[in-house]
């Protein structure tokens, strides 16, 4: 794959200040697709929310590649909460973000 100068500064500019998006690596092939707007991730309900909420302090790709349960996703919604300065969830926003990560970012 030929990357031109002008798109690896775009990438690098991301990769640093989460600015420009995020680099999802699909291992099996040298794929680098960016996870700039809700549409760039599996559809379903909660993507938006999950896209906004989190794209907020960092690049998607911390989000996206991770495979977690719906119990170790919640440990992190705590954790980005109690440690990182993420603003407490109502019920239903928390629900709505679980539901969305459990069912497409799920252990394999
Ligand atoms: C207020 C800022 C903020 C928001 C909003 C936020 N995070 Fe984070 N998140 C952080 C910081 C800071 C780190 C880096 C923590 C570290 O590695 O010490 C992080 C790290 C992570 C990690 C990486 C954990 C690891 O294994 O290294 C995951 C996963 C994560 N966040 C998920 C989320 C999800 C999902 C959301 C949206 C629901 C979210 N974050 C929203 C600040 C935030």
């Amino acid at each position: 794959m030929i990357l031109s100068k002008r798109l690896l500064a775009v990438l690098a500019a991301g990769l640093l200040f989460g600015a420009g998006g995020s680099l999802v690596f699909e291992a099996d092939r040298a794929v680098a697709a960016i996870v700039n707007s809700p549409e760039d991730m599996p559809e379903g309900e909660g993507r938006d929310t999950v896209f906004y909420m989190c794209s907020a302090c960092h690049s998607m790709a911390i989000v996206t590649q991770q495979g977690l349960s719906r119990k170790r996703w919640a440990d992190v919604l705590d954790w980005m909460v109690e440690e990182q300065g993420m603003a407490e969830l109502d019920d239903v926003t928390r629900n709505e973000i679980l539901d969305y990560l459990a069912a497409h970012y799920d252990e394999e």
